[in-house]
């Protein structure tokens, strides 16, 4: 049976009906068109659907709508502020981090989450913090070097 249900997702609020047990995923992507975050494996194993909720990464695949709602929501498209990329997304620019880019959006959720709590990681916390996303194209070394880039234009 149908709820309504209120998401926040990047700062603005919207109302949607759906079955309760709906993933957050189909909601950002059909509902609120939101198709930076991406389907992979469906079942909270790959990353490429992560997004903020209240600050910490999680797989929107396998958040049900009824746990999303009335938390703060940030998809890869609300990263940057005031129609500029976040320095996540210029270093990933600029050490072409990404190849075929469809695990990127995740790896950027966890590398924001990482970066609002620890401003200046090493490699190995870069690593930690992104252990849970999958690369299939093999990225994973540029992308480790653009977060700490990122890291550092961030925090000098
Ligand atoms: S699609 Fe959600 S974790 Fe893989
Ligand atoms: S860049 Fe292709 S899966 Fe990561």
């Amino acid at each position: 049976m149908a709820e309504r249900f209120q998401l926040t997702v990047n700062g603005v609020e919207s109302e949607l009906e759906a079955s309760s047990d709906t993933a957050l995923l189909y909601a950002l992507r059909n509902d609120l068109g939101l198709k930076g975050t991406r389907f992979g494996c469906g079942s909270g194993q790959c990353g490429a659907c992560f997004v903020l909720i209240d600050g910490y990464p999680a797989p929107a695949c396998d958040t049900p709508l009824w746990a999303a709602a009335g938390k703060r929501i940030t998809t890869v498209e609300g990263l940057g502020k005031g129609g500029e990329l976040h320095p996540l997304q210029h270093a990933f620019l600029t050490e072409q981090a990404a190849q075929c880019g469809y695990c990127t959006s995740g790896i950027l959720i966890s590398a924001a989450a990482l970066l609002a709590r620890n401003p200046r990681p090493t490699e190995s916390d870069v690593r930690a913090a992104l252990d849970r996303n999958l690369c299939r194209c093999g990225s994973h070394n540029r992308m480790v070097r653009a977060v700490l880039r990122a890291a550092f234009e961030i925090a000098p």
